[in-house]
């Protein structure tokens, strides 16, 4: 499959139930992800950790792209190798992060995610490096009066200027609003929030002229909050979620790929796998998951050089179990291996 422009850039990305990798962690973020194994962030060890991810097999037809922190994209191998270049031969297109993170609206608990200024720049030299795609991450919270109209206006609109600026610099965007999981709200209060910052965020990429089947969506599922007393189950999950989508998304948009949130790895793999099953919807479901990709290998490898091939093991093995789940084909005895 050729990637000749961004139209084609993005549907390979989540061709064949491809989805992407992300290891955009900031080093703040990294951090915590080193701690909750004793391993120090040093600017070798992310290097260690994340060289060993994209030199996994099971990178190859599983993962179609692979979004990276600024520090990475610069970052070469043990060997010399890019670490561009080794994405690259696993058959994955490079991207990433370009939002400078979290700024306080106001006084209030809320947020508006900054990084516009310079950006242009930015992309200019990322894409000469090789990017083909980026992410830009907007962060919605539910609770008391929240989201306010102020907040998601604000990020909808600071993610269709980035997503404009992105195609002009021949890249395709990632556009994220992410409606958090955290709270004790009801899974049908995850669906209005969400439903909100879609229909808002869909009106300023319209506004902008973005060209939609050149944008990949990274949404929330439609859960119930982390902390609520009830807890829907997989198959409300994956039906609300999917209602969702099809009354606020256009059909021409290039794929769907999720975060995971916080939820574990197997329910992320369980609902985005309930969903394909239903079907119904003209876009590709796939995954562009964080934690629920990376969490098995992290444990596994703990740091140490001896378990590189088991921890590779791990990732290769949720790779392949979310690429049968984007096809619809996943289920729940593949994970007893
Ligand atoms: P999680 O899948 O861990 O939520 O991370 C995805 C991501 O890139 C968040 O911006």
């Amino acid at each position: 499959m050729s990637t000749n422009n961004i139209e084609e850039i993005a549907s390979y990305i989540v061709s064949e139930g491809k989805g992407i990798l992300a290891a955009d962690e900031s080093n703040p973020t990294c951090g915590k992800r080193f701690d909750s194994i004793g391993v120090e962030s040093t600017e070798n060890n992310r290097r260690d950790y994340r060289e060993m991810l994209f030199r996994a097999s099971g990178m190859k037809d599983n993962i179609g792209g692979v979004i990276l922190f600024d520090e990475t994209i610069r970052q070469n191998a043990k060997d010399g190798t890019s670490l561009l270049d080794l994405i690259n031969s696993q058959g994955a297109l490079p991207g990433i992060k370009v939002d400078k993170g979290l700024q306080s609206i106001g006084e209030s608990d809320e947020s508006l995610t900054v990084g516009l200024d310079g950006l242009d720049e930015r992309l200019k030299e990322y894409e000469s490096m090789g990017a083909k795609f980026t992410k830009w991450r907007a962060v919605i919270k539910i609770g008391d009066g929240m989201p306010t109209d102020e907040c998601i206006d604000l990020n909808m609109k600071a993610l269709a200027d980035y997503a404009k600026l992105v195609q002009d610099n021949g890249m395709v965007p990632i556009v994220e609003p992410e409606v958090l999981m955290d709270g004790s709200h009801s899974i049908d209060d995850c669906y209005a929030a969400t439903e909100r910052s879609l229909q808002s965020l869909f009106n300023h990429l319209n506004k902008n002229n973005v060209n939609i089947k050149a944008t990949l969506l990274k949404p929330n599922m439609v859960l119930s909050g982390s902390a609520a007393a009830s807890q829907a189950g997989v198959e409300e999950v994956a039906q609300k979620t999917l209602d969702c989508l099809k009354a606020n998304v256009p059909d021409d948009l290039a794929g769907i790929t999720f975060l995971s949130g916080g939820q574990s790895d197997i329910d992320a793999t369980a609902h985005l796998d309930a969903m394909n099953k239903i079907g119904g919807f003209s876009w590709k479901l796939s995954f562009s998951y964080g934690r629920a990709l990376q969490a098995p290998a992290l444990k596994a490898w703990g740091g140490k050089p001896e378990n590189v091939f088991i921890s590779q093991d791990a990732l290769s093995h949720r790779a392949e179990m979310n690429k049968l789940a984007a096809l619809g084909k996943w289920d729940n005895g593949m994970e007893e291996d």
